[in-house]
C-alpha cells in the first residue's frame, strides 16, 4: 500500500550500538542494568513492523569483554532475530577483545581482526574492526583497507553499508571522546571515494548524531546501556541511566532514512491505526487530500 510518493523501502535494518554487557550481569558504575536495558530495547524493537532485515550492532558488547557477557548477549539476541528472520551483524568496538568475541559469537577461534562481509538480499553489509587491542582508540591496518577495498571493487545489487564502532566524524560534544576517535580517517576516505558505499552506521559516542563523511552519510546510534547527557558545557558531558534508543535504517533504491525510535514507557495516542490507514488507502487522492490534509472549518 502507498499513500505517498515513494513505494516502500527495499530493506529496514535496525541499528544498535553499546550493550556493554558486564560479566556476571553486574551493574553498571553499580546502579546501571545494561541486562534489562538491552532486554527493554528488544522489546520495543519487537513491535515495529515491517520487522527488520537485518540487526546490526555497531559495537562496544561487552563492557570488559569477559567470555559469559558475549555468550549471555547471544543467547539473548539470536534467538530474536531468528525469530523475525534477520541476519545478525556484530561489529567490534573498543571495549571488546577479538578472542572471545570471536569465540562466543562466532563460535570461532581466529582472534585476528574481526572483519566480516553480510549479504542481505543484495544489500551489503561490511562490519569493520577498528579496535586496537589493548587501546580505545580507532584504527584501521593497512591490510584492513587493502581487504574493503578488494571487498568493495565488486558492486553490491542494492550497495553496501559500513558497520565500524569509531565514527568517522568531528566529536564536538565531548571533549574527552576526541582522545579515543578513529585515527587516519583519510585512509578510509580514499578507500571508500568512488565505490558502492552509500552509508556508514556507527556507534561509540552514546549519543545519537550524524554526518557527511567522504560524500556517505553516516549515522551514529546512541546506545542501549546508557547515554551521554548532553545539556552540559562539552568537558563535562558524562553518562545517565536515560535517553536510551535505537534506529531503523530504512533504504530506498534512491536515498536512506534513519529513524530513532526512544527505549521507553510513555502514554501514547491511539488515533492512528490499521484500520484508519485502511479507510484512507480505499479513498482517492484528492479525496484523502480532503479528509486528511484539510485543515478543519478551512
Ligand atoms: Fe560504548
Ligand atoms: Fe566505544
Amino acid at each position: 500500500m502507498q499513500l505517498g510518493q515513494y513505494a516502500a523501502p527495499r530493506h529496514v535494518v535496525a541499528h544498535l550500538s553499546d550493550p556493554h554487557l558486564i560479566g556476571g550481569g553486574a551493574l553498571h558504575y553499580g546502579v546501571i542494568d545494561n541486562d534489562a536495558n538491552l532486554r527493554r530495547t528488544l522489546d520495543r524493537l519487537a513491535a515495529v513492523q515491517p520487522a527488520p532485515h537485518a540487526i546490526v550492532f555497531t559495537g562496544d558488547l561487552a563492557d570488559q569483554a569477559e567470555p559469559d557477557a558475549y555468550e549471555r548477549l547471544r543467547s539473548i539476541v539470536e534467538p530474536f532475530a531468528a525469530g523475525i528472520g534477520a541476519t545478525l551483524v556484530w561489529t567490534m568496538g573498543n571495549h571488546d577483545e577479538r578472542a572471545p568475541f570471536a569465540k562466543a559469537l562466532f563460535d570461532s577461534d581466529d582472534a585476528g581482526c574481526q572483519d566480516r562481509v553480510h549479504e542481505v538480499d543484495g544489500l551489503r553489509i561490511v562490519a569493520l574492526d577498528t579496535s586496537v587491542p589493548g587501546y580505545h582508540h580507532g584504527e584501521l591496518l593497512p591490510e584492513q583497507l587493502t581487504w574493503l577495498a578488494d571487498v568493495l571493487a565488486t558492486p553490491a545489487e542494492h550497495g553496501t553499508l559500513l558497520a565500524m564502532h569509531h565514527p568517522p566524524l568531528p566529536l564536538p560534544m565531548i571533549r574527552a571522546a576526541e582522545l579515543i576517535e578513529l585515527h587516519d580517517q583519510q585512509a578510509l576516505a580514499d578507500v571508500i571515494a568512488g565505490t558502492d558505499v552509500r552509508g556508514i552506521l556507527a556507534g561509540h559516542l552514546h549519543y545519537s548524531t550524524n554526518g557527511m563523511f567522504a560524500g556517505v552519510p553516516v549515522s551514529v546510534a546512541a546506545a542501549t546501556c546508557y547515554t551521554m547527557d548532553l545539556a552540559r558545557p562539552a568537558a563535562e558531558v558524562n553518562g545517565m541511566d536515560a535517553g536510551q534508543s535505537f534506529h531503523l535504517v530504512h533504504v530506498y533504491d534512491d536515498t536512506i532514512t534513519h529513524a530513532v525510535v526512544p527505549v521507553v514507557d510513555a502514554l501514547t495516542g491511539e488515533y492512528f491505526s490499521a484500520e484508519w490507514v485502511q479507510r484512507m488507502a480505499a479513498l482517492t487522492p484528492a479525496e484523502r487530500l480532503e479528509a486528511f490534509s484539510r485543515k478543519p472549518g478551512r
